[in-house]
């Protein structure tokens, strides 16, 4: 319930959000930089998308403005392709753009296909710092705070560690997103913020490069944990639980055993045998 309202509170914000933008048009290259760039390469290889390069040429243009607007809509219709990249791309959906306009979209389809020519020279991920995997995790769980205040990653998100056993269900379990999505297209996502409650989260309170690459770092290590080491854990929480539930229960009898003590059976024996008299 708790989630699901922080869940509309943040969608709400986001919406609110995108309205604002509609005022400033904005051309394909900035949409593209601000908004696809998490996701998408143009001409680099799959991302957490796939290559968005000479996409003009694999669809129809409606097709493209109808995907990029709302692309489970077009999936939802019975789109055969679009279904079959979903499927592909483990059935992660594209956020919908509800805030781009279709001469907005057009601009970013020119800028896709001018730079299928001649791709940008340089992506974020190339030029990052060497990431420490303990200070990831100690950054996820909150025990280091963000150089910029945000939020730990573990109160919307879970990943399943020896040690520690937490984590918000807002997000998805993060224990094999580096399987999932490889480590750039994490990397891509804690930097590029396509998500709108973690755009919300970060986007006034930036992660830094080096804490995004700490946090992939321990994110990797997660991914390739023995699953042996995270169930042991979870048996000593079991032992520790069912230890602590025992002296609990021990110390509640004391207590009724000392009220029994207090009030003996003989006394209303007593009693009554002082009202016969
Ligand atoms: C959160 C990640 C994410 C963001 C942000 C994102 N996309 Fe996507 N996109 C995907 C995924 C994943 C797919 C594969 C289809 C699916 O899973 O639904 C996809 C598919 C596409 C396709 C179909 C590609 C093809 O080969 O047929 C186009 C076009 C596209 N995206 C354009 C965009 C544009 C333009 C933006 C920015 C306005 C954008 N996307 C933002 C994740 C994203
Ligand atoms: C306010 C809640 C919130 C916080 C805080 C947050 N996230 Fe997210 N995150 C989300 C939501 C919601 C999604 C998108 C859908 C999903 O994965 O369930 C997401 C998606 C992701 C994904 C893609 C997961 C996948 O496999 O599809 C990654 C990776 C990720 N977040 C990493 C992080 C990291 C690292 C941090 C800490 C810097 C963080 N998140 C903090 C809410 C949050």
């Amino acid at each position: 319930m708790k989630i699901a309202c922080t869940y509309f509170i943040l969608t709400t914000a986001y919406f609110l959000l995108s309205i604002t933008s509609v005022w400033a048009q904005k051309n394909g290259e900035t949409v593209f930089k601000e908004t696809c760039v998490a996701c998408h390469t143009i001409g680099k290889g799959k991302l957490v998308g796939p290559d968005l390069a000479n996409v003009q040429n694999r669809h129809q243009q409606e097709w493209i403005i109808n995907f990029i607007k709302s692309s489970q809509t077009v999936i939802k219709s019975g789109d055969k392709y679009a279904d079959s990249l979903f499927k592909a791309f483990n059935q992660m959906p594209m956020p919908d753009h509800p805030n781009l306009s279709t001469d907005e979209i057009k601009g970013v389809i020119a800028y896709i296909q001018e730079q299928s020519a001649a791709p940008e020279p340089t992506t974020a991920s190339a030029a990052m710092p060497p990431g420490d995997s303990k200070r990831g995790q100690e950054l996820f769980i909150g025990n280091i705070r963000f150089v910029n205040q945000g939020a730990a990653c573990n109160s919307c998100h879970n990943v399943d560690r020896k040690g520690f056993l937490s984590g918000g269900a807002l997000g998805k379990d993060l224990t094999h997103a580096v399987g999932r999505l490889s480590a750039s297209g994490v990397t891509a996502i804690i930097s590029g913020l396509p998500f709108p409650q973690m755009k919300e989260t970060y986007s006034s309170k930036p992660v830094t490069q080096q804490e995004i690459a700490d946090l992939t770092a321990f994110l990797t290590d997660a991914d390739k944990q023995d699953p042996a080491d995270v169930f042991g854990s979870v048996g000593n929480y079991l032992l520790i639980g069912g230890a602590c539930g025992i002296l609990i229960l021990l110390a509640l009898y004391s207590v009724f055993w000392v009220k029994r003590k207090k009030l003996p059976v003989n006394f209303f024996v007593f009693k009554r045998q002082i009202k016969s008299a």
